[in-house]
């Protein structure tokens, strides 16, 4: 009885510390994908983010400008991929032409038994700096209880009240709407650390490029659009040829961000294309394809690579494991 009476209290506060900018409670996996749900709603058997998206396969093909900057297995030979593209958020039927990052996961099955993830986006940062303030975000961007609607002067607060939150609302207010998947750069956001053929430790983070160009909707052309087009523009295009990436590495220097992934690196950081990404084969409509089941690690590092300390990412793998479980429920 005092449990319940504590707990309701505890309840009371959190509710109350959502409310207010410049406050939020502290993050955990749970709360984080709770947080979720509550904006998106629940849905069965989906992932809790980036709930609507295609799966494919292709091949991870390492230079040989890779191989010469570090040892890692990652740049070794070439490898087989699985990948995952998507539409950030929770709602699975959210429309193509929706001005929302895209997604892009990949598994690379490396030889010599080790595997390689990539969780990319097509923003070059993330929505916070650390998991307390985006979940306060979540939170102030939840429908009221009271009236079913979220209230936007309450997500503004918190943003003004949250200045790091800014910045990636700024590069999606900017952002060309997709015309393909494979017509859209994707980033790392966060830092690594790869130990260089040297043996010494360089903080780095990753690009792809698309090799077919950057190419965004005009306003007329969005027009015309359907709400469902990239899974099946997906398809058609890798039918006649393989949509591809050039995989950069971006080399940081002393002063450079490493644990706020809301902070780009100066422009001019020197790059080494260590890959190319090649997509063969895209999932037939209505097909689940191998990607479906997984979950795509953050931290899923092959040797030579770290994870920074950044906070988003060290809570990343932890909260994608709780919408797992309940996706597999
Ligand atoms: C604390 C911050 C974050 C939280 C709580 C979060 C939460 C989630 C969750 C719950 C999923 C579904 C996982 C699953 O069911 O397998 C997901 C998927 C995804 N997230 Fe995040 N995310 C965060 C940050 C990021 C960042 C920084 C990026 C990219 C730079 C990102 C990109 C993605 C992508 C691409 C997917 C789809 C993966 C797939 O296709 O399986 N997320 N996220």
């Amino acid at each position: 009885m005092r449990y319940r009476f504590a707990s309701a209290l505890l309840g009371a506060a959190f509710a109350w510390a959502a409310t207010v900018p410049g406050f939020a409670a502290e993050a955990t996996p749970e709360a984080l994908v709770d947080a979720l749900n509550a904006v998106f709603g629940k849905h069965k058997g989906l992932r809790a983010s980036h709930a609507k998206g295609v799966c494919a396969e292709g091949r991870w093909i390492p230079t040989a400008a890779g191989r010469e900057l570090a040892k890692s297995p990652l740049f070794a030979a070439e490898a087989p991929v699985i990948a995952r593209f998507s539409l950030a958020g929770g709602n699975p039927r959210v429309s193509d032409k929706s001005r929302t990052p895209r997604g892009l996961a990949l598994r690379i099955a490396l030889p010599g038994g080790e595997e390689h993830d990539f969780v990319l986006l097509s923003t070059p940062v993330f929505q916070a700096k650390d998991p307390d303030t985006f979940l306060g975000l979540l939170r102030a961007r939840a429908p009221d209880p009271a009236t079913g609607k979220p209230d936007p002067e309450k997500a503004r607060a918190f943003m003004e009240a949250h200045p790091d939150t800014k910045v990636f609302a700024g590069y999606v207010a900017k952002m060309p709407i997709t015309a393909s998947y494979a017509t859209t750069p994707y980033w790392g956001v966060h830092t690594f650390w790869l130990t260089d053929a040297r043996g010494e430790k360089r903080p780095v983070r990753w690009s792809f490029e698309p090799e077919a160009g950057v190419v965004g909707l005009s306003e007329k052309e969005l027009e015309q659009k359907p709400d469902d087009f990239l899974a099946g523009e997906l398809r058609e295009r890798v039918a006649k040829a393989p949509a591809s990436w050039l995989v950069k590495l971006h080399l940081g220097q002393a002063g450079d961000s490493i644990d706020d992934p809301t902070k780009t690196w100066p422009e001019d950081r020197p790059t080494v294309t260590v890959a190319r990404l090649a997509i063969a084969k895209v999932a037939a409509e209505g097909e689940k394809g191998a990607c479906d089941p997984l979950m795509f690690a953050p931290d899923k590092l092959a040797s030579g690579f770290e994870p920074s300390n950044d906070p988003i990412l060290g809570i990343r793998t932890a909260a994608y494991a709780v919408s797992l479980a309940r996706r597999m429920e």
